[in-house]
């Protein structure tokens, strides 16, 4: 059990990466370094792993040092560029284990609504957009878009009305707040995974994290040698749907893309067509795994058509 964070999924990910022994890895996530840390015993001396992560508390906390790692404190959103400023084009494999760790939750960053604490939310101290912004600045029709979109709410408009009138009498400050907005909104056995969503949608907002995941799942096609796999553990719907989908076409929509001459484009081979699940034991023994989905596909051989064109 690691304090920082306990790794989800771990030894199901790591060998759902077939790693090569002397081959080049990327743990976009890198948080507590669980994943990173079984990686690394799967490497010879010739293997190297890249990892990232947007959080420098995170970086800083778990330092391994080892030679064949290589640090990156941004987000994974750049992967492409950051690869190309270390001269690497090609890699075997990609680890994303989305969302927030432990750590970032038990910091006091108001990331859940079960502590009194400011609304801020950012994953990377350094960005500008928080989430007393986004709650105290944002109109009604930006707010109710958030909550559509980042948690499926359809009252959504309902939900943004309540925000907006509120915030004309107090500026929003706390997670209290957001209790006292939608007081009597919700059906009270469901008030835990009520919060959840609208917190799940303010955070996703903060971190533009559906943007960051398009980027690196865009990128990954590029990056990725024949064979080579991506991992992904998700930990909400919008996120899986938006992974699966990829996994499935090779882009955001569902349906197969044809090039001028008919040629399909079918970039990956998903290898298991279910989302693995953590175990009964694991998601006995660790809260945060219960919601996780595990999905993996390897790169087909290049078809005809260019990747450029996702
Ligand atoms: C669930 S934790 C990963 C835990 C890690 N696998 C472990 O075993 O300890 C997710 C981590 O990814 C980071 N993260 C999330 N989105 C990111 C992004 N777009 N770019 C870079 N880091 C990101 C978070 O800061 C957090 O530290």
């Amino acid at each position: 059990m690691n304090e920082f964070h306990n790794p989800v999924l771990l030894s199901e990910s790591v060998s759902a990466l077939k790693i090569k022994k002397d081959g080049v890895y990327v743990d976009v996530t890198f948080g507590g370094g669980g994943h990173s840390k079984e990686i690394l015993k799967k490497l010879n001396k010739n293997g190297k792993l890249i990892v990232f992560d947007q959080d420098k508390q995170a970086i800083l906390e778990n330092k391994i040092l080892d030679e064949r790692i290589i640090v990156m404190n941004t987000n994974f959103r750049y992967l492409k560029n950051c690869l190309t400023s270390i001269s690497i084009n090609k890699i075997d494999g990609i680890i994303a284990d989305l969302g927030v760790s432990s750590f970032q939750i038990n910091t006091k960053r108001g990331f859940s609504f079960n502590s009194d604490l400011e609304l801020d939310m950012r994953m990377n101290q350094s960005s500008s957009l928080s989430a007393l912004e986004v709650l105290n600045e944002y109109d009604k029709e930006n707010l109710s878009r958030i909550l559509k979109e980042h948690a499926d709410f359809n009252n959504s408009k309902k939900l943004a009305e309540r925000i907006v009138s509120y915030r004309r009498k107090k500026d929003i400050q706390n997670s209290n707040d957001i209790l006292n907005i939608f007081e009597g909104c919700f059906y009270v056995p469901k008030k835990n995974q009520f919060f959840a969503r609208i917190f799940q949608a303010i955070r996703i907002e903060v971190n533009d994290e559906l943007n960051a995941l398009k980027d690196l799942l865009k990128a990954s096609l590029n990056l990725l040698n024949p064979s080579g796999r991506l991992v992904v553990i998700s930990y909400h719907s919008i996120e899986d749907r938006i992974v699966k989908t990829f996994m499935k076409y090779g882009h955001f929509e569902a349906f197969v893309k044809k090039d001028f001459f008919g040629n399909q484009f079918h970039p990956f081979t998903l290898i298991n067509k279910k989302p693995i699940l953590p175990s009964s034991e694991e998601m006995n023994s660790n809260n945060r795994s219960r919601s996780a989905k595990m999905r993996v596909a390897e790169v087909n051989k290049l078809s005809n058509m260019q990747f450029d064109d996702v």
